[in-house]
């Protein structure tokens, strides 16, 4: 048994995910969790919102509501939405937390005391009206260039030209709309990565196995992109992680916070020390997952995120770790995903363009959604959603498919033997054949859940649902049943297990509809098939069952129509 941390890239409080978002790290990160524990494996599987920086408290503005209440009624939303996709998370964290404040400030006394923060004094546009430092983003001002009134400190929303909060013609505050501003000077705090670039090069370097994805990213930021420039980590807004050295005060850094990619990754461990207190653990708990000396030297640690985090996690958060000169645990693996586009375009949440998470629940099961998104996981390059190729899969694999091997056994076997496994027959050639594919089958699904070859894992188990189908048709109890009883009776056997089998190697992608294959074959038996003629033997003659209800409805093309109109425009 193995020891497995499994993150996902924390998702930004200021609104609901779209399915895109989940698909690119949520997701396929539970169907790895799901996997790891249903062979047996010990398994923490964090997450957490990431509450911090600019986008919080624009979106709290814009509410009304103080950014900390924003936060946590955000919180509460999207862990209902987890819930509701069924994503398994042993904690899902706060980046706000303070476990994470205690952290994050202890990790920047440690890179200060090792020499990997440098004090940079800067000029910076000042507020008297608002007695603070604003950021590029909260000036406001006539863009030089085209003109716009209401251009940002950073750029122009009009005609997109990348902006000094100087160039500013009237520049003011888009906090009070005050014109008193001024030039000062401030310090702020770098993070020296480009004095860990030969550390750094030698980690990625030293992880052949990573997806091509996840090293060419990180290769192209570390040689030729402006990754390991040294990256400024303190910002200048009320809402965030105070700067402090450890457990003191840090002089000149009075009213500034951590940047939100400083101290979001942090989350992941401060998550699992959230897990601790939460469940009544001490902290040689969590530590035991994340300290290389107490304990976590046999953990394998395993990260999903979408490509546009992959900087951040093979560059900035390593050098984070390995600056503190603590034995904390670095990532083993990243698995990285492209995009998933939305109909011709891309999702997009600020033009509220997709499907997001509580729509798409709102209008078909998390199983549906499941399936379609990790079986057409973006992994080798984007791929697109559209609602016809979302209905031709629901409709085939998962009711044709699936749905129907279920349906068509128990209520055959309900008509003829009843209610119970019936008795009778011995299994023969037919069986054994199946057995032979599955096998092999099995293996193949296995090789691809451990290696997180999503599309393959679907496709595999797909595979695995399609071969008990033929069987069926081949071995057509219905005739059988006609002349010999007895011969239909063990193919009906045969079946039943079938369908108890199923229910266990899905669980990892449909967990309701695994639940419903378990509980309508009346097992409590979820034990991983590691033998596969003893698996398709569980259910012995005499065993009751119950014909579970439709499992999957077929969309028809006036739903796919209605949809198709219903997601076309900007969400309200
Ligand atoms: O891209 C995002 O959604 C970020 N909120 C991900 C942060 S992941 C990590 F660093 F914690
Ligand atoms: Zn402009």
């Amino acid at each position: 048994m193995a020891r497995i941390l499994i993150t996902s890239a924390i998702p930004y409080i200021n609104g609901i995910k779209h399915l895109g978002n989940l698909v690119g790290s949520q997701l396929p990160a539970d169907l790895y969790a799901r996997y790891m524990r249903a062979r047996g494996h010990e398994v923490m599987f964090l997450c957490a919102t990431d509450e911090h920086g600019t986008p919080a408290e624009l979106a709290a503005a814009k509410t009304g509501e103080p950014v900390a209440d924003y936060c946590a009624r955000m919180h509460m939303v999207q862990s209902e939405l987890a819930q509701g996709f069924r994503l398994s998370f042993d904690h899902f964290g706060r980046s706000s937390s303070p476990q994470n404040h205690k952290l994050t400030q202890y990790f920047a006394g440690r890179l200060a005391d090792n020499g990997f923060i440098e004090e940079v004094t800067e000029k910076q546009v000042y507020s008297n009206a608002d007695g603070r430092f604003l950021p590029d983003r909260y000036i406001e001002g006539t863009c030089p260039n085209c003109g716009y009134e209401k251009a940002r400190g950073d750029q122009c929303e009009n005609c997109t030209k990348q902006l000094d909060p100087t160039d500013l013609i009237e520049p003011r505050s888009a906090i009070s709309g005050s014109t008193d501003l001024e030039v000062r000077e401030t310090k702020h705090l770098y993070l020296r990565q480009s004095a860990l670039k030969g550390e750094l090069e030698a980690w990625i370097d030293s992880k052949t196995d990573w997806p091509v994805l996840t090293t060419s990213i990180a290769k192209k930021w570390l040689h030729d992109g402006d990754g390991l420039q040294d990256r400024g980590i303190t910002r200048d807004l009320n809402w965030g992680i105070p700067v402090r050295k450890g457990e003191e005060d840090w002089p000149g850094m009075e009213g500034k916070v951590f940047y939100v990619w400083f101290d979001a990754p942090i989350e992941y461990i401060a998550a699992s020390a959230e897990w601790a207190e939460a469940n009544d653990k001490s902290d040689a708990d969590w530590r035991r997952w994340w300290r290389t000396d107490e304990g976590a030297d046999d953990v394998r640690y395993v990260q999903f995120m979408g490509k546009d985090n992959v900087p951040f996690h093979t560059l900035s958060f390593p050098a984070t770790i390995m600056g503190s000169r603590d034995p904390w645990k670095l990532v083993d693996y990243i698995k990285s995903f492209n995009y998933l586009n939305y109909d011709g375009g891309q999702f997009s949440t600020s033009q509220g363009r997709g499907v997001f998470m509580d729509q798409a629940l709102s209008i078909l099961p998390a199983d549906y959604w499941r399936w379609w998104l990790l079986s057409h996981a973006p992994e080798n390059s984007d791929s697109e959603f559209t609602w016809e190729n979302f209905q031709a899969s629901v409709n085939k694999d998962l009711a044709d498919v699936l749905g129907n091997f279920v349906s068509r056994v128990t209520k055959f076997c309900r008509s003829k033997f009843g209610e119970v496994v019936p008795e009778g027959g011995a299994y023969g050639d037919r069986e054994n054949e199946l057995i032979d594919d599955l096998y092999i089958r099995l293996r193949a699904y296995q090789e691809h859940m451990e290696a997180i070859e999503v599309r393959k894992a679907a496709a595999e188990l797909r595979a695995i649902w399609v071969a008990g189908n033929e069987y069926l048709q081949a071995a057509a109890p219905w005739s059988e049943f006609k002349t010999n009883p007895d011969a239909a009776a063990a193919i009906v056997r045969f079946s039943l297990n079938l369908i108890r089998f199923y229910g266990v190697l899905s669980s990892p992608f449909l967990p309701d509809a695994s639940a419903t294959m378990l509980k309508a074959m009346n097992s409590d038996d979820d034990t991983w098939p590691e033998d596969l003629v003893a698996a398709l033997d569980t259910l012995k003659p005499g065993h009751a069952f119950t014909v579970p209800d439709v499992m999957f409805g077929k969309i028809t093309d006036e739903e796919r129509e209605g949809w198709q109109a219903q997601f076309a425009g900007a969400r309200a």
